[in-house]
């Protein structure tokens, strides 16, 4: 077979390495790739990012499976557009897509269904909005407030609103100023949830007319989100994950299945949603009760990069599971023990930072670690060697056979990376 993995990032490095251990698989594109994918086995980057013009190509070329990493060109409708041209696609359709691409949309599917989730109200008029937020923040010691962008925002679309103040200034910035356009018109205004997150990536098949839909997850992960350790600093597009969770409980894990996960597949049926793809779970974990923080219609970023390498399963046998009908008895197979995967990003990330600094390996100790190197944001030079590209720039994915010495390891490989500027946390897995 021939796949094609649309996307540039560290989740589409691990898709492809992953995609490319399989026997069935033959020959994997990224569009557009990056220095990573440029050196994988069997792997060939493709610098096309039009999707008429990737499908048209996809069509010529004979691609057998497409799989998408992000999910702008998911709430685009690619897969609408793909499977049109004739295309094997995994992920949602533009319909279901919404499921990330409006939180608003989000919001009500989670009422319908009872997928248990904090309180919410969704607003379009700023003044009603500042009106809930007086209240609010009007009652002795109010919580938090948390306020949502209902549109896709990059990671900047959510506020922690701690005062009336903070409140009204989110509510400004998004809803009158626009400083996220469209995406902030509309806005969720939310009860703040205190506990600890946790991610979970899963497989979905749901098509509508279909029976034998099926959500099966992956083992549990945790992203780091803040910049700095102790959880400390601005957010950022992860800064190391860990898989799986230790304090993922299987009674967190059992209320996960009955509390979110079926209600989220009987949602998908009822609606006649046609959802075969991946989907992330973000959860607010607090004694052993989950509540679903938010769905992302597609891997994680950094979470695949700690979860793939535990996946003894081939992926590409999974794609098609999900698309032919039968992820209901599909067996997912997984290598015991735990993999850490901290981010080295570039200095001054996630303000302004550098590019184009050379990268430096000391292959020999990364092969003592057997930690694998996913990269993110880098290019390669004439001579195959790496050069900074991106604020997140790669990830060190070690596994052990338990969280010490996939923590070890992966700090020992780590060290073995080098470019100017670069930093990353020393507390993955540990915050
Ligand atoms: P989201 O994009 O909805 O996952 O929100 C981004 C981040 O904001 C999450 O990863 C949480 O850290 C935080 N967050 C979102 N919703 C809540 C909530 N209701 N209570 C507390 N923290 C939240
Ligand atoms: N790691 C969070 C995300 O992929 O959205």
């Amino acid at each position: 077979m021939k796949v094609l993995i649309i996307g540039s990032g560290g989740r589409e490095h691990a898709i492809a390495w992953k995609l490319a251990q399989s026997d069935r698989i033959d020959r994997v594109f990224v569009a557009p790739g990056n220095g990573g994918t440029a050196g994988e086995a069997k792997c060939v980057n493709l610098p096309v990012s039009d999707e008429a013009a990737l499908a048209a190509w996809a069509r010529q070329e004979g691609i057998d499976l497409t799989v998408v990493g992000p999910e702008a060109p998911l709430a685009a409708g690619v897969v609408d557009r793909f499977r049109a041209a004739g295309l094997t696609i995994v992920g949602p359709d533009k319909n279901a897509a919404r499921l990330e691409a409006s939180k608003g949309f989000a919001k009500s599917f989670m009422e319908k269904y009872g997928v248990r989730a904090a309180r919410s109200t969704t607003f379009t008029d700023h003044g009603a909005a500042v009106a809930y937020g007086a209240k609010h923040f009007a009652r002795d010691n109010p919580p938090p407030l948390v306020i949502k962008a209902d549109g896709l925002a990059a990671g900047k679309g959510v506020i922690i609103a701690l005062s009336q103040r903070e409140a009204e200034d989110a509510l400004k910035a998004f809803m009158r100023e626009s400083t996220l356009g469209e995406a902030g018109q509309t806005v969720v205004l939310e009860d703040y949830l205190a506990g600890r997150e946790v991610s979970i990536l899963a497989a979905v098949s749901s098509a509508p007319g279909k029976a034998g839909g099926a959500i099966l997850p992956f083992v549990s992960a945790r992203d780091h989100k803040r910049r700095f350790e102790g959880g400390q600093g601005p957010n950022t597009g992860g800064m190391g994950a860990i898989a799986p969770v230790p304090d993922f409980s299987p009674a967190a894990q059992e209320d996960f299945r009955r509390a979110i996960l079926e209600p989220t597949l009987q949602g998908m049926e009822q609606e006649g949603m046609d959802y075969r793809g991946f989907i992330f779970f973000g959860l607010m974990v607090r004694e052993d009760q989950c509540f679903l923080l938010e769905y992302n219609v597609r891997l994680g970023d950094p979470e695949t990069q700690a979860v793939l390498p535990l996946l003894e399963s081939d992926l590409g046998e999974l794609c098609l599971s999900m698309l032919d009908g039968s992820l209901g008895s599909f067996s997912l197979r997984w290598k015991p023990g735990a993999v850490y995967a901290p981010v080295a990003v570039a200095g001054g990330y996630p303000g302004s930072y550098r590019k184009g600094d050379p990268i430096t390996i000391d292959r020999e100790v990364l092969a003592k670690t057997g930690a694998r190197l996913f990269i993110a944001g880098a290019s390669t030079g004439d001579a195959g060697d790496l050069y900074t590209a991106g604020g997140r720039v790669l990830a060190l994915s070690a596994w052990g056979s338990d969280g010490d010495e996939a923590h070890a390891r992966a700090y020992q490989a780590i060290e073995a990376v080098h470019f100017n500027g670069m930093a990353f946390r020393r507390d993955i897995g540990r915050e």
